[in-house]
């Protein structure tokens, strides 16, 4: 597909099917990632997937990771287990903040952020959807755990991907106008 045409039509897929993302398609996921902008070329990010049964047991992850768990009814339990079975591939963007002299955190944060815009752009490019989910759960000491990273990496997103299931909106039409001033020097 046109790349101008993926960048200004993409939208976010919330409902997402198989079958399953080709070993082919998630290899260019994760080359389109790789060309985020990276100061110092410091590789920050890394991505996990988590694909078939693996799934099941992130969602039992998410689960127990819940404060209160058992508290919450079979319903709302279901719901946080079945979570990472919205999509037939969840990518887990993390970024690994190391402390360097020139870049600061937030910018390693940002480059894997620009990671996850570029999947997002490449799924779509390929006929896929995804979403770009956070929640506390991206947040939470026991998911990090449960997914083996390091004391120093964080998630910046569990990216859902996968065959559109749903009638996705249109993107909507906004004034560049409103967004974009044209800085002129105070005399
Ligand atoms: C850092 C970040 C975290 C997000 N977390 C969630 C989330 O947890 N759940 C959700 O429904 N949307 C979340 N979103 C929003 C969706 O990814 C999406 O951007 C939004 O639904 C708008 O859709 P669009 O991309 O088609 O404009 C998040 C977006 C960002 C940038």
């Amino acid at each position: 597909m046109d790349a101008l045409k993926t960048l200004l039509e993409r939208v976010s897929a919330p409902q997402l099917t198989g079958p399953d993302v080709t070993e082919t398609q998630l290899q260019t996921l994760i080359q389109a990632a790789l060309r985020a902008p990276d100061h110092a070329w410091l590789r920050p990010s890394r991505y996990i997937a988590v694909q078939g049964e693996a799934r099941e047991a992130l969602g039992r992850i998410f689960l127990q990771a819940t404060p209160h768990w058992r508290e919450l009814s079979d319903e709302k339990q279901r719901k946080l287990r079945n979570m990472p079975l919205r999509a037939p591939l969840l990518l887990v963007a993390v970024c690994k903040v190391q402390s360097h002299p020139k870049v600061p955190r937030e910018e390693l944060l940002l480059s894997t952020g620009a990671g996850v815009q570029n999947i997002l752009n490449a799924a779509w490019a390929m006929g896929l959807g995804a979403i770009w989910r956070t929640g506390d759960l991206a947040y939470n000491d026991q998911v990090k755990q449960g997914l083996e990273l390091a004391a120093d990496e964080e998630i910046v997103g569990f990216v859902y991907v996968g065959h559109v299931n749903c009638r996705l909106k249109q993107a909507p039409q906004l004034d560049s106008a409103d967004f974009l001033t044209k800085w002129t020097p105070k005399s």
